[in-house]
């Protein structure tokens, strides 16, 4: 099969460089199926690889490359995805006993409702895409009867103002997209250039987008695109491992628990200390940052090799006390970031989403629910300190420091207290408006928050592989703190993925880290660099033509 790539051009300001490329795309014969994708978009095909052969020569080219030229934001090689179909499915056995209006809990509440995604990325299987498809909308209905809620609708109450779960089996969206890009030319290190498009946004009210696309030459993504308020990192990641359960056991060995409301009931009369208003602000446009400022942050994805995460927690380890592996990579990111702030301001924080679950007493939270339940077990823990400390400390007091931060919100009580600060809050809702935490706003001194996905294990193998690349995501709006979350590689290495949202001055500290903790989550790197199916014969011309610049 052959096919003829299109001329292409490259403008790279203040200089022009042109760079006219005919070349033919060499099919492999075992990749035809799956190769009628880069017929639709000839060009893209040579475009990217350009791109990338021009970010190899010239890696830090992301922004500003080597040589000095602007590279326009939109000449990056970002992946085109065109949704191909949407269709509603429905539960097919819908389980009785499950209330019409599910009440969402307190703890739900807090968090909010958004939409929140959960992207795995798979090489190419050998059953080639369409058995894929095949196989996700077959298991699609027996999956929605176990996990009911995520085939209802997520409304507002028209009395409260709060948002509850109507389960009435309206259906869960089922996307089918393809990318216009080869796996090996998506530039995964660059998050809103690669994740940011492999997520499709989907509809309000949608408790479920499960979405498939299909890359350019086999591979492709499966992800969960759900709303905060009916999972945190525990319920997203337990939606693919139930899926991958499902599909190659054939059964569920475990129920879920959708009952949200009676496992987190407030007390009477609530109790909680009057400091928790001060961690929390109306979430009000008119006192966010503008959306151009947040649409300064930069989003980038890496990989922490297990060597540098056991180097970091040896380092970040005394004598009476051995540092956890996240405390020692927070402790490192925490002098990243006052390394980043400079002179700038005198004080920097730290903040880090923190599961309960392990918390709760069992006299008094059912063990088997609360390990079933999907929503809301979470909670911020954050600590400012300041800049200079934070800079000439060893790292294992600023491990010290992270660790204690954590400690203080990882008890019972913590949650309780929140449930019944939001029992006396909810009135909000009521006005149309609702909560945030303080620390996430981008206000007052410089703050990340880490969400630390490393207790959870997703395999992701639904039966036509692993993954290589597992990764939640958020859209921050107009949020203008930065975040990085953290979760360990389907390699099974010890490896962590990070994907980073970040000021550029910080990007710049993390990226010039004499350690090189945080290395860029190339496709190389990934595992995604073979096979090729689309050979460019002019690949080697296009990076003559860029390094003569
Ligand atoms: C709205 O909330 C009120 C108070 O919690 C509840 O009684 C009512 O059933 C809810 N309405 C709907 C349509 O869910
Ligand atoms: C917890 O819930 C499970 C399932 O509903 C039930 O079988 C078990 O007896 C409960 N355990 C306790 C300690 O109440």
């Amino acid at each position: 099969m052959k096919m003829i790539c299109l001329p292409i051009f490259l403008f790279f300001f203040p200089k022009v460089l042109v760079i006219t490329q005919r070349a033919d795309c060499r099919v492999p014969k075992q990749d035809e199926s799956n190769c009628d994708l880069t017929n639709h978009h000839p060009a893209s095909c040579s475009r990217h690889r350009s791109l990338v052969s021009y970010l190899r020569v010239h890696p830090r080219a992301t922004s500003v490359s080597a040589v000095g030229y602007v590279m326009p934001p939109a000449e990056r090689p970002a992946v085109a995805v065109e949704v191909v179909s949407r269709a509603l499915v429905q539960a097919s056995d819908p389980p009785r006993g499950i209330p019409a209006v599910l009440p969402v809990s307190n703890l739900d509440l807090i968090l909010g409702s958004f939409h929140v995604f959960f992207i795995a990325v798979y090489p190419p299987p050998a059953a080639g895409f369409p058995a894929v498809a095949a196989a996700a909308r077959a298991a699609l209905p027996a999956f929605l009867s176990r996990f009911y809620p995520f085939a209802g609708r997520v409304v507002t109450n028209a009395s409260t103002g709060v948002p509850e779960v109507v389960c009435g089996n309206a259906g869960a969206e089922l996307v089918v997209a393809r990318a216009g890009a080869e796996l090996a030319d998506v530039d995964f290190a660059d998050a809103d250039a690669s994740l940011g498009r492999i997520q499709v946004p989907f509809e309000r009210g949608l408790a479920l987008s499960l979405q498939l696309v299909r890359f350019a030459c086999g591979g492709f993504s499966l992800t969960w695109g759900t709303d905060h308020l009916l999972v945190d990192g525990h319920g997203l990641t337990t939606l693919p491992n139930a899926w991958a359960e499902m599909l190659v056991g054939g059964g569920l060995s475990w129920e879920p628990h959708h009952d949200r409301a009676s496992l987190f009931r407030p007390r009477s009369p609530p109790r909680y200390s009057p400091s928790l208003d001060a961690e929390f602000v109306r979430y009000d446009p008119a006192n966010l940052p503008n959306a151009l400022l947040a649409a300064a942050l930069v989003r980038r994805n890496y990989v922490v090799d297990a060597a540098d995460v056991d180097r970091l927690r040896a380092a970040a380890s005394g004598p009476e006390r051995r540092a956890t592996r996240l405390e020692a990579l927070s402790a490192h990111v925490w002098k990243l970031l006052a390394a980043a702030v400079g002179g700038s301001d005198t004080r920097c924080r730290m903040a880090w989403l923190v599961d309960g679950r392990r918390r709760l007493d069992p006299a008094k939270y059912n063990k088997t629910h609360v390990n079933n339940y999907l929503g809301n077990v979470v909670t911020y823990a954050s600590r400012e300190a300041a800049v200079h400390t934070v800079r000439t400390a060893p790292l294992a007091d600023v491990a010290t420091m992270a660790a204690a931060a954590i400690a203080e919100v990882f008890r019972q009580e913590r949650y309780e207290e929140l449930v019944d600060w939001m029992e006396a809050r909810k009135g909000v809702f009521a006005e149309g408006g609702k909560w945030t935490e303080a620390v996430g706003l981008g206000t007052g001194s410089p703050a990340l928050v880490v969400s630390a996905f490393v207790p959870f294990r997703v395999e992701g193998d639904f039966g036509f592989g692993r993954p290589r690349l597992v990764m939640p995501w958020v859209r921050p709006g107009r949020l203008g703190s930065a975040a990085m979350t953290v979760i360990r590689s389907p390699a099974g290495d010890g490896s962590w993925l990070v994907t980073a949202r970040m000021w550029p001055r910080l990007a710049d500290a993390v990226d010039a880290d004499p350690d090189a903790v945080f290395k860029p989550a190339t496709a190389e790197r990934l595992g995604f660099a073979a096979p090729r199916c689309c050979e460019l014969g002019a690949t080697g011309t296009a990076q003559h033509a860029v390094s003569r610049m």
